[in-house]
């Protein structure tokens, strides 16, 4: 693939998640204000972004690989760089005062760690049943029932989707 080709690849696939996570927020407005078909529109409009960011990102690294490989992608590199790039993040924010992004940086390397936890689990026993609940507001994700409130973010149980 030509340089220029992958650099639009990497740029928009950045420009269209960005836009995807943002419609999903216009449509959460959109139903508290009642506007409940332009809710609709907004998610539909999320899910299709999501949708060519996917294919975008299928160009740039090729197709997944099988669960051995992914599992050494996510587990042993996207992961852990995700955390020390929250941890770095957090510093920076700390040490300039801007407490809010320290908070929010800091409880995302937490919830990315617990991810690491998860895995080691499920390593232990892969005979294991059960479901996930995953924390809308800051990502934690808690095995099994989802709990009263987000032990990372504090977020009530209804925020909690079922995967
Ligand atoms: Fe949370």
């Amino acid at each position: 693939m030509d340089t220029k080709t992958r650099q639009h690849i990497e740029e928009i696939f950045l420009q269209v998640s960005r836009a995807a996570i943002r419609k999903k927020l216009y449509g959460l407005r959109a139903e508290q204000d009642g506007d409940i078909q332009l809710a609709r529109l907004f998610r539909a409009i999320a899910v299709s972004e999501e949708a060519q960011a996917r294919r975008l990102l299928l160009q740039l690294r090729g197709r997944t690989g099988k669960n051995a490989e992914n599992c050494q992608t996510a587990f042993a590199e996207e992961i852990p760089d995700l955390i020390s790039r929250y941890e770095q993040a957090a510093e920076t924010a700390e040490s300039g005062g801007e407490k809010a992004m320290h908070f929010a940086f800091s409880q995302s390397a937490r919830v990315q760690r617990k991810h690491l936890s998860l895995k080691k689990k499920l390593e232990k026993n892969r005979d294991m049943e059960s479901t996930y609940h995953v924390c809308g507001f800051c990502g934690f994700v808690m095995e099994g029932n989802a709990p009263d409130n987000c032990p990372i973010c504090s977020a009530p149980a209804s925020r909690f989707q079922k995967v």
